[in-house]
């Protein structure tokens, strides 16, 4: 805790994770999850505001306040079992938790950046690429996101970035953002009225990077999920890391494909077995499109046979349905839940954590 904080008569506790060990300090006015991303703590969470689970853990002692209600997440059980969510709770004591999947990877803490639209390039009908000059460089981890925002005019939005890190950090940053129609954000960026506006710009977030291994990896995205799974595929053929790789793509119509040639570069550098498979859910029956038709998950069993191996893993991102469908699909093919990797981009219903929808 530091002098100020001291001063103003302002506690700080400690949070000790099990069975990695790990443990920081939580200062009064921060959630759990909120002092471990801005200590590089690779804690499981995705949306940070509530609604997706992916924070649980279990209070093994110690006493916590709870900032929002978790009974809209949590089931009776969980509840009576004294799981709670660390991006919605903040200590009253010294805490032990029990938290599974604590990696002991340190992320790129999290923090507050301003940054402007350079520039807005149309890569399908309603998907952008847009790009942001910060005003400092962002460090972060492939397939991570940040959150932005213009105070008083819109909350957090959350989108992937959609470009690889590099060392120095990166000074431009660049989205795939979706027009949603009625979305109060994307109807205001899409008329081009947030051109000269600064916005309010949080991050790196999310846990969704690639892990160390060597073993197969298979990559399945929907819509506007590509970003991060592009980063990450960038990042690592940069990296050579040498493992075979199959990414399955799932659009609409063939107007609905992007980021093609990105991919196609990706497999040209890559060390190792790469196949890209292209499933489109829409494209009339008459069109000249010879390849794969339908949804993206029902390709996924014939795509990855060949890679099998225990150790292999999955990386999946896009909407919730898609992701839903796909988890059955990698357990018939020996892919373990602990190996599998989601970035949910969540719909209204579920409290508009990631991307906006209406
Ligand atoms: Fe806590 Fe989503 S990160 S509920």
């Amino acid at each position: 805790m530091g002098l100020l904080d001291k001063l103003l008569g302002k506690s700080a506790h400690t949070v000790t994770a099990r069975p990695s060990g790990v443990s920081f300090e939580v200062r009064a006015n921060q959630s759990i999850l909120e002092a471990a991303l801005a200590q590089g703590i690779a804690f499981p969470h995705s949306c940070t505001v509530g609604t997706c689970g992916s924070c649980k853990c279990r209070l093994k002692s110690g006493r916590i306040r709870e900032i929002t209600n978790f009974g809209y997440v949590l089931s009776a059980a969980e509840l009576q079992g004294d799981v709670i969510l660390a991006c919605q709770a903040a200590p009253k004591t010294d805490l032990e938790l029990e938290v599974a999947g604590l990696a002991s990877k340190r992320l790129h803490p999290a923090g507050d950046f301003t940054g402007r639209i350079t520039a807005q390039d149309a890569l399908t009908p309603d998907i952008r690429r847009v790009t942001l000059r910060l005003d400092r460089p962002l460090h972060f981890d492939a397939g991570q996101y940040v959150q932005l925002a213009v105070p008083e005019v819109f909350g957090a939005r959350a989108y992937s970035l959609a470009i690889p890190p590099h060392a120095d950090g990166c000074g431009e940053i660049a989205l795939f953002i979706r027009h949603v129609p009625g979305g109060a954000f994307t109807d205001l960026l899409f008329d081009g009225r947030l051109d000269d506006v600064e916005l309010r710009v949080h991050g790196p977030s999310g846990n969704f990077w690639l892990r160390e291994s060597r073993a197969p990896m298979l990559c399945v995205a929907g819509g506007s999920g590509l970003a991060p799974l592009l980063s990450l595929l960038e990042d690592a053929a940069a990296r050579d890391v040498g493992r075979p790789c199959v990414v399955l793509f799932g659009a609409r119509t063939q107007a609905d494909l992007y980021a093609q040639d990105a991919i196609a570069a990706v497999g040209e550098r890559w060390n190792g077995a790469f196949s890209f498979v292209p499933v489109l859910s829409d494209e009339p029956a008459s069109s000249d499109w010879a390849g794969a038709r339908g949804l993206v998950t029902a390709h996924i069993a014939a795509s990855f046979t060949a890679f099998t191996a225990p150790d292999a893993e999955a990386y999946l991102c896009g909407p919730p349905p898609m992701i839903d469908a796909a988890e059955p699909v990698l357990r018939e093919l020996g892919i373990a839940a602990e190996n599998t990797h989601c970035d949910r981009f969540l719909d209204g219903s579920h409290g508009l954590a990631r991307q906006e929808l209406g």
